[in-house]
């Protein structure tokens, strides 16, 4: 299969997904989510793959956010639209019985901290950085940031991110417990292979009633993704939304 904003490959037991969005530093226009969540479903039946390594092309950026050129127009109905999908998204890398880890080899902001968050597990290079810069935009997140972020490391500290829109470094991650290990960039992809090869001599089996079992503690009847999606839907019907997005494009502060 081809696709217009990823590369894949297989390396030995890993398939390595790519988002190739270099010049735009990766971010995540509705295209790539979609082809992101096919080629994971598509990679299920594949008995050989034992792991799923997600990262960025470059060495500036993972994902720097949902593509805002592509949403500033949006209205409620569309914002709507636009969340749940993401939602739909998330939970398909989420629910990979396939191991899915991030290689966070840059800036991993918004839309891209929220994928980074989905996957089983995080690895960052030290030139990572971490936020949820949506804030500035006149929005929360959209891609159940305000729901994952709590997961990983509390709600105080979740709330300190989101309401200030703090970029931390990758040391800081660690120590919030939103990576599980920080190396240099150039041992990034052979210590997320490291693991996948852990893994490979794990019962498959076992390790996809895990990954269930895991996820379904989070599942319960928690309403906060439902309450995001419309949130974030509400939030594009605010002069705080346009003044946002116009001025992340008009590369200017923005004036609330
Ligand atoms: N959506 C759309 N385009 C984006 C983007 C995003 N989330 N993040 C970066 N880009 C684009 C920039 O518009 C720029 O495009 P251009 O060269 O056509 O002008 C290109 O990527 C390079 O980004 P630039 O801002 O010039 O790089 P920088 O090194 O000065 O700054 C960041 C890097 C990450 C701090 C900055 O790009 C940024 O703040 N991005 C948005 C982060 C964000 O708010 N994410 C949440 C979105 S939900």
């Amino acid at each position: 299969m081809s696709y217009n904003n990823i590369v894949t490959h297989y390396e030995g037991h890993a398939f390595i997904i790519t988002i190739n969005r270099e010049n735009k530093l990766n971010a995540l226009n509705y295209e790539t989510l979609q082809e992101i969540k096919d080629v994971i479903l598509s990679v299920q039946e594949n008995n050989s793959v034992r792991g799923i390594i997600l990262t960025g092309a470059g060495t500036k950026a993972f994902a720097a956010g949902a593509d805002i050129s592509e949403f500033a127009e949006f209205d409620t109905i569309q914002g709507t639209k636009l969340s749940a999908e993401g939602h739909e998204v998330m939970n398909t890398i989420e629910q990979s019985t396939i191991p899915v880890i991030a290689a966070v080899n840059g800036f991993s902001l918004g839309g891209g901290c929220e994928l980074a968050m989905a996957c089983h597990i995080r690895i960052a290079s030290e030139n990572a950085k971490f936020g949820q810069p949506e804030v500035n935009l006149g929005i929360p997140p959209g891609y159940a940031g305000t729901q994952r972020l709590v997961q990983l490391i509390g709600k105080g500290k979740a709330l300190e991110m989101l309401l200030s829109a703090e970029i931390i470094n990758a040391q800081q991650a660690l120590s919030y417990g939103m990576v599980s290990k920080v190396v240099p960039i150039e041992q990034l992809h052979k210590t997320c292979m490291e693991l996948v090869n852990l893994y490979a001599s794990k019962s498959p089996s076992a390790i996809a009633m895990i990954i269930r079992c895991v996820n379904s503690h989070f599942e319960s009847t928690n309403p906060g993704f439902e309450k995001e999606i419309s949130e974030f839907g509400r939030a594009f019907g605010t002069k705080d939304f346009k003044e946002g997005t116009s001025a992340f494009i008009e590369k200017r502060k923005p004036n609330y």
